[in-house]
């Protein structure tokens, strides 16, 4: 393991200012995505909006990396520059989805475990070769009557582990992500307890599978009221609760916490990062990962217009990113948009 790599790396994923860009959509969900602003999803559809994403001028500035999918790590530009050059020439990081997906858990009824640890390895080895500095891996969480159950919790905790290991082993810098879901009518005190099991859940496992925490990131979910609860927490009950949550399960060695957006609109997205950072300083960076958060202005745009230079919609993407690289400093003000 070279720690020395591992750890600029992840401290250059939430160097001051910068988040990170997901775009690691799977082809079944990026087709979702493509269905809504009707355009035909195909590998050149999905290679030009994802090269509009990547092009957008200045995106470096408050963007340190970008997650890709498989797909989109193999594929080339319309000059000819693979996707990888691209961003390499913008100053953001590669990162790469290694996961397979969450499938139903053998005799857990509602309750989801993510695949994929078979032939990582290998994998791995073969993204680090074609400039892969970062990888996630997504387990979800779900809340309902009676889950998550401990046994749920534990198989995605100890997955995430093995994979954070084997990341480390190829010195590509694992990103965990145990996301608990905003779906449900449950509270924000239940949100927390399970936010906290899982995240507590996962540093023992991530101990006991001897990864090192300072050369890791973790992508968490905020402490939120499920969509379907009558009463909605306020900006504030969030941060709060989201800190108290994350102070108590995990350890100031990680460099960095990022949030995934998971459903939440684009400002409140903003709006709970620039809150939670104005409550600092924190043990760790606070920053985004957001997917939707990020690109569902520009991708309505690039609907008008699919090609791999609309400017409109990567003018909408560079102020989103502006405005969560101003959040992750508290400098947000809702003014802004
Ligand atoms: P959202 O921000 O749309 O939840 O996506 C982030 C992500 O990468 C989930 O794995």
């Amino acid at each position: 393991m070279n720690v020395e790599q591992l750890v600029e790396t992840a401290q250059a994923m939430v160097a001051e200012g910068k988040g990170i860009l997901a775009i690691d959509e799977s082809t079944g969900t990026i087709k979702k995505r493509l269905d809504q602003i009707k355009v035909e999803s195909t590998d050149e559809s999905r290679r030009n909006y994802r090269q509009m994403l990547l092009t957008t001028d200045g995106l470096g500035e408050h963007i340190s990396g970008a997650i890709l999918y498989d797909e989109t790590i193999r594929q080339q530009a319309t000059d000819g520059r693979s996707l990888v050059e691209v961003m390499n020439e913008q100053g953001i990081l590669p990162g790469i989805k290694v996961d397979t997906g969450a499938h139903p858990l053998a005799g857990h009824q509602g309750e989801m475990i993510t695949e994929g640890l078979d032939g990582l390895r290998t994998r791995l080895e073969e993204y680090a070769r074609m400039g892969a500095r970062f990888a996630k891996w997504r387990a979800v969480i779900t809340i309902g009557d009676g889950i998550p159950t401990i046994g749920c919790i534990n198989a995605n905790a100890h997955a995430l582990a093995r994979y954070a290991a084997l990341c480390q082993e190829a010195g590509i810098v694992p990103m965990v992500e145990p996301e608990v879901l905003l779906t449900g009518d449950h509270d924000l005190d239940t949100c927390y307890e399970v936010t906290e099991g899982t995240l507590k859940a996962l540093y023992d496992q991530m101990f006991e599978q001897g990864v090192l925490l300072e050369g890791s990131i973790l992508k968490a979910s905020m402490v939120v009221a499920g969509d379907r609860c009558e009463e909605q927490a306020s900006l504030d009950q969030v941060a709060e609760a989201t800190i108290q949550c994350l102070s108590n399960s995990v350890p100031a060695a990680v460099p960095g916490v990022v949030f995934l957006s998971g459903g939440q609109t684009e400002t409140q997205a903003t709006a709970h990062l620039n809150c939670m950072a104005q409550m600092g300083p924190h043990p760790w960076v606070l920053s985004f990962s957001y997917g939707r958060a990020l690109q569902q202005g520009a991708l309505v745009a690039w609907g008008n217009n699919s090609t791999a230079d609309n400017a409109e919609a990567q003018a909408i993407l560079a102020h989103r990113a502006q405005c969560n690289g101003l959040a992750t400093l508290g400098q947000y003000e809702a003014s802004m948009d």
